[in-house]
């Protein structure tokens, strides 16, 4: 097969969702028909289960099973898929967002009965930010479930995106019928004996005005379903695929994950809509997947908890030419020449040492330490993948070394660990402490945990009362200049030198925003 060819077959993406919407229960469904898994349950979540939310050794022995379904590999009808997994926990949406870098379009589940939740909310903005290519499975149908043209609603309003409805459900809860297909213009009737089997019985129903419609599932739903499609017909636009391709336009779906309900109809569609291997931006020029030379950069690094193995995997997401075992790579940011001789691919449950793989593909890359997130690989070429950005962390506290003979195994540990992405260090510029800000609370116990098992260190936390951290800038140095005088005890900067206010509460950063036209506050550490 030709490198064009391999790049056109490939759809790398990730599901999210708002935890319990039913991530990890699609995600299995979809290995099933892709025929990658043959039994449900195989796929350990790597969800933190309810109650267990303090007990961060679960948390990671979760994390240690994650690492093998970080990346599921599988063959579907020709189709190399790469599914992207992403941690079910909140306190972990950096990863998510992280991992949202390296996908070339998403499946978002939402909760037919909840709508779009907070962590949906956020998960799209990073998608916004992308022009990520948004499918929507709405999930749960077996449930009551909000009115579908509410749900549709809520979407476009919630989420700020058009959407266009490519199947439709016929009721919910107890009276689910089932999920008539616009796309393919046939109708799926649920039974809920379907349980855990890849087979839908679907009936092929071109004209919904026949009698076979009232036949299958009832005068009464019959009729609803003709007034529901007539709407949808009328009401939206016909599917572009180039709106979606441009992230302007979701299609939805509606289904029930668990009874393995609305999935094929989702696959079938992905596999025929979703983009191969998209250009990547770098600080110079874009990278084309088919340039014959291998780019690749890394997204996210992996700590092997083994204490007799302090090794990590590093993931690099190849974006062109081809990736070659043993072969030499330039590490752009140290300048040195690697060969990797046991790099991995992931399929479904199993990693193994691969020869080549291809632009779309993720490789497991074994790492004593050296390697960053963002981290570029080339032939020779000094390129930087833009677009893998930090995100403003939203919980802070005092980092303070608990032992004065430790002080360099401190240092080095939350060095190595800020480069993996964990969290990220600021030092104030009131009283030059270094202040640890993340995402979420989970990760101080991990931090401390991990600088104390694999660093040999030992760290204590002091409280402090910040709301948010953003990158701030300007064109007017008087300005700036003035704004960092007057927010002196605000002010910090990032492990790059870069300016960082840490504002008190909403207000103050509302206020600031206000005050000061001519800075620019910034969410991300890309801008
Ligand atoms: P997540 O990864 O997004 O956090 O969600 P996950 O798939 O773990 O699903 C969350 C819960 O919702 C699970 O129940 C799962 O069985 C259930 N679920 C998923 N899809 C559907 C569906 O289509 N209909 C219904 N009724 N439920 C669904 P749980 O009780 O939390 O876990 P489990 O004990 O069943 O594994």
């Amino acid at each position: 097969m030709t490198l064009q060819e391999e790049i056109a077959r490939r759809r790398t993406f990730a599901v999210i969702a708002h935890p319990d919407a039913g991530k990890t229960t699609l995600t299995e469904k979809l290995l099933l028909f892709g025929g990658a898994i043959h039994v449900a349950g195989a796929v350990k979540s790597n969800k933190i289960k309810k109650g267990a939310t303090s007990d961060f050794m679960e948390i990671e022995r979760q994390r240690g099973i994650s690492v093998a379904t970080s990346v599921m590999g599988f063959e579907y009808k020709g189709d190399k898929i790469n599914i992207l997994d992403t941690p079910g926990h909140e306190d972990f949406a950096e990863d998510t967002y992280r991992t949202l870098t390296a996908v070339d379009s998403v499946i978002i589940v939402i909760d037919g009965a909840k709508g779009v939740e907070s962590q949906t909310r956020k998960l799209m903005e990073v998608c916004r930010m992308r022009s990520t290519p948004v499918i929507v499975f709405i999930n749960k149908l077996d449930r009551p479930s909000k009115d579908p043209f509410d749900l549709l609603d809520e979407v476009e309003r919630e989420l700020r995106i058009r959407v266009r409805p490519l199947a439709f459900p016929i009721s919910n809860g107890p009276t689910f019928k089932g999920v008539y297909n616009l796309y393919e213009k046939n109708l799926s009737l649920f039974t809920s004996d379907e349980k855990l089997t890849a087979s839908a019985s679907t009936a092929e129903i071109a004209d919904l005005a026949s009698d076979a419609l009232d036949a299958q599932i009832g005068e009464q739903f019959a009729a609803q379903l003709r007034s529901d499609v007539e709407l949808v017909e009328g009401v939206y636009d016909p599917f572009e695929r180039d709106a979606y391709l441009r992230g302007e336009l979701a299609p939805v779906f509606f289904g029930s994950a668990v009874n393995n309900f609305g999935v094929r109809e989702l696959l079938e569609c992905f596999v025929r809509i979703a983009p191969s291997p998209r250009p990547a931006p770098t600080e110079t020029r874009t990278v084309e997947p088919s340039e014959p030379k291998m780019t690749g950069f890394v997204f996210k690094i992996h700590a092997n908890m083994d204490p007799n193995h302090r090794d990590r995997i590093a993931f690099l997401k190849i974006c062109s030419g081809t990736f070659e075992r043993n072969k030499n790579y330039l590490h752009v940011r140290s300048g040195k020449q690697m060969k990797f001789s046991s790099p991995t691919a992931f399929m479904a449950e199993k990693k193994s040492v691969i020869d080549l793989a291809y632009p779309g593909d993720i490789v497991g890359l074994h790492d004593t330490g050296n390697f960053k997130i963002g981290d570029t690989f080339t032939e020779g070429e000094k390129l930087k993948f833009t677009g893998i950005p930090s995100f403003a962390p939203e919980q802070f506290r005092y980092i303070e070394n608990a032992d004065p003979l430790k002080f360099k195994q401190l240092a080095k540990g939350i060095d190595q660990l800020m480069d993996e992405g964990v969290a990220q260090l600021f030092t104030s510029s009131l009283n030059g402490r270094k202040i640890i800000g993340t995402v979420g609370a989970l990760q101080f116990e991990v931090i401390q945990y991990r600088l104390e098992h694999e660093y040999n260190a030992a760290c204590r936390w002091e409280p402090i009362s910040i709301y948010k951290a953003c990158w701030i800038e300007s064109d007017d140095a008087a300005q700036l200049a003035d704004f960092k005088r007057r927010k002196h005890t605000n002010m910090a900067v990032d492990k790059h030198g870069r300016d960082v206010f840490l504002a008190d509460t909403s207000y103050g950063l509302a206020l600031a925003q206000e005050n000061f036209k001519k800075i620019r506050f910034h969410f991300t550490s890309e801008f």
